[in-house]
């Protein structure tokens, strides 16, 4: 793939070629999934332009009634998706159960939990906002997906990924063959292989925390802070503050640049583990990082119902490591 231009489609076919006994339904429903992206990335462009439209006759310039984005989002993704015979079902972060596939679509082997728009209050502020999703085998008999389907814990994902919407918009996914970033080329409307088997450096110098509940945080994550923030250049530290407050554009610094990002159980867990926790916690570890509760691997938490929440600690191995033992240490 040297100097060549490499499209998903592309890739996802090559990473296909790695599962011998692959069907190409993975491949055919991960191309469907990047064509509802596409749209939600035009959307996601115009929004700041469609709240002006909207304030004229709450119509946009197509007539259509001017829906919210992360439900504009939610419906781009189930109408590409439930279509084509890939899925026994979905769920999602914007419906209460589980979406079942309607009788009038065949059913495939394969369920997709997704976040269709991460980082909603943000979207407002013109802040880089995402798409999360997380794609498993049906293990249950019959064609309709169950919740058994969907509760399965984050090591048996058949995949995961996101979507930035930030100053490019960028698809990062993993197979279990490595994390691969592709910039979407507006002008040819593809996504370009940009950011080949990305590796998170095994230790960083930013941390990233909502530090307005630091009043309320447990005694391993506060004393882990104040470490952080003392003066020792031999340790790289103090360490940076960034925080974002959408929970893909913090994961994607810290996959490129490094360090930890903490969304701890104090004062209350409030991400998501099938369609936030899981997807990036499959994402950090294949690029060589961490994904913690506190207490044990994200990965290996066996779902009990489909929005329960988690606390979600990730980044680079040393930095994850050092958090699990300040917060160990308080057990
Ligand atoms: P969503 O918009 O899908 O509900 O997700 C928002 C989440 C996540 O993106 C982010 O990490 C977190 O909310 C930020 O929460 P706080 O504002 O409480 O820090
Ligand atoms: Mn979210
Ligand atoms: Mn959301």
């Amino acid at each position: 793939m040297d100097g060549k231009l490499v499209t998903i489609q592309t890739h996802i076919v090559q990473q296909q070629q790695l599962h011998p006994e692959a069907s190409g339904h993975f491949t055919a429903l991960l191309w469907d999934l990047v064509l509802a992206v596409k749209m939600i990335a035009r959307e996601v462009r115009r929004a700041g332009l469609i709240d002006i439209l909207g304030a004229i006759g709450r119509e946009n310039v197509h007539g259509d009634e001017v829906k919210k984005l992360d439900e504009y989002a939610q419906e781009r993704i189930t109408e590409s998706l439930c279509q084509n015979g890939h899925l026994c079902c979905m769920a999602s972060e914007e419906r209460a159960e589980l979406i079942p596939i309607p009788t009038r679509y065949r059913k495939g082997k394969y369920v997709l939990l997704f976040d269709p728009l991460d980082g909603s209050s943000n979207i407002d502020v013109n802040i880089s906002i995402g798409t999360i999703f997380s794609i498993h085998r049906k293990i249950t008999p019959g064609d309709d997906g169950r919740l058994e389907d969907c509760l399965q814990p984050g090591t048996k994902q058949a995949g995961a990924g996101y979507v930035i919407y930030g100053s490019s918009v960028m698809l990062v996914y993993t197979v279990g063959h490595g994390v691969h970033g592709f910039t979407l080329d507006p002008t040819v409307g593809e996504f370009l292989l940009s950011h080949p088997d990305i590796k998170i450096p095994p230790k960083g110098r930013i941390y990233s925390i909502n530090e307005g509940n630091a009043q309320a945080w447990d005694p391993g994550t506060a004393e882990y802070v104040h470490h952080l923030k003392q003066r020792d250049p031999a340790t790289n530290r103090p360490y940076s503050l960034r925080y974002v407050g959408t929970l893909v554009a913090d994961v994607h610094r810290t996959l490129i640049n490094g360090g930890i990002f903490m969304y701890p159980a104090s004062p209350k867990p409030k991400l998501r583990l099938l369609y936030e926790a899981n997807p990036m916690a499959m994402v950090v570890e294949q690029a060589g990082g961490r994904a913690t509760t506190g207490r044990e691997r994200i990965l290996e938490v066996q779902p009990t119902e489909l929005h329960q929440k988690v606390p979600l600690i990730l980044g680079s191995t040393e930095d994850v490591k050092a958090y699990e033992e300040f917060v160990q240490r308080k057990r």
